[in-house]
């Protein structure tokens, strides 16, 4: 904090003492969309090899507070006091110091980022320029929800994520303005982009069309969607029931012969087990039951009567 406080009083007494070092910004504004990768430059005069110790470089943040972005202190980056917002999305190219290019990209933009960065430089002599970032996010997708609420009448669904705050525009067929007829809602997500909803209630019959466009102003950008109107078909409705159908036919299936095949078992069991006790031998009897352990036969009280009953009989 000292560092750059120090850095920002010898900033104005240069200032004002020294014209000749007059720090450019080539580019006053830039816009990125959300999620990628910024570089904003600053250019300073160098004459010769760049005395890399007597360099001074620094990038900061102009919000409610000061928010440090980066920090190169004669010769040496100094990361301690960086704000948390920046952290690990910093680069400085130095490599560019030498052609007197302070180059520093921000990286994974975030919303957060949009507003205006100082770019000081004290080499020799100290100036500062200003940069302004805007972020954007485009309402790039939207997903459709076509529903028949009553007779003739429709529930047409748009909705779609961006930055800033968009307009949902609809119009019909002949490109008239219906939007008179629609519901637009805003919600802000833990992304910090619009979550915009619109729904058009409306009066139309089938074969239709429908335009929503999301009207980003401030960007200048018109994302749009067709919406149709249309019969559903009966074999496309009644689709999910027969698969569900299907599924219960196949399931009761599986359920008969599973219990067919136990009924099946526990008959063999019963017959093995009476033509054993015939022959009563003990070799025999625990065969039964290491067979009936085996085949499952000793759920059910009554197999297990049975069992008890050989078991008795064996001894
Ligand atoms: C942003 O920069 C990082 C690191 O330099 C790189 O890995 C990433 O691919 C870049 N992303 C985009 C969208 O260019
Ligand atoms: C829009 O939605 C709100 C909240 O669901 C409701 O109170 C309002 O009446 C709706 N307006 C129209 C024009 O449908
Ligand atoms: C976007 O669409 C709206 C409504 O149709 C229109 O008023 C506006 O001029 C369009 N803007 C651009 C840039 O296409």
């Amino acid at each position: 904090m000292e560092k750059a406080l120090l850095l920002y009083i010898l900033v104005f007494c240069w200032h004002f003492s020294y014209a000749l070092f007059t720090v450019e910004a080539p580019q006053s504004l830039y816009t990125v969309e959300h999620g990628n990768n910024v570089t904003m430059e600053c250019t300073f005069p160098v004459d010769g090899q760049l005395k890399f110790a007597d360099l001074s470089v620094s990038w900061e943040k102009k919000d409610e507070l000061r928010k440090q972005v980066y920090v190169l202190h004669k010769g040496k980056e100094d990361f301690q006091n960086q704000h948390s917002d920046f952290k690990g999305r910093i680069k400085l190219w130095k490599e560019n110091l030498n052609l007197g290019q302070s180059l520093l990209q921000i990286t994974d933009v975030k919303l957060r980022d949009a507003g205006f960065y100082r770019c000081i430089i004290g080499y020799e002599g100290a100036d500062y320029k200003t940069i302004s970032l805007k972020v954007k996010a485009p309402y790039r997708t939207i997903t459709q929800r076509v529903v028949s609420t009553r007779d003739n009448e429709w529930k047409l669904t748009c909705r779609s994520e961006g930055y800033p705050r968009a307009k949902v525009i609809w119009q019909n067929r002949g490109y008239e303005d219906v939007t008179g007829k629609a519901n637009t809602t805003y919600e802000i997500g833990n992304d910090q982009l619009y979550h915009v909803t619109s729904t058009l209630t409306i009066k139309s019959r089938v074969d239709e069309i429908f335009y929503c466009i999301f009207w980003n102003e401030e960007l200048q950008e018109n994302t749009s969607a067709i919406l149709h109107v249309a019969v559903v078909f009966p074999e496309d409705s009644n689709d999910g029931v027969l698969w569900t159908e299907s599924r219960r036919f196949v399931g009761t299936i599986l359920i008969l012969t599973a219990c067919f095949g136990s009924v099946l078992l526990f008959m063999l069991c019963i017959r093995k087990a009476r033509a054993n006790k015939d022959n009563r031998t003990p070799m025999a009897s625990s065969s039964i039951a290491k067979l009936s352990k085996d085949n499952d036969c000793r759920d059910g009280s009554f197999e297990d009567e049975e069992l008890k009953y050989i078991q008795i009989e064996k001894t």
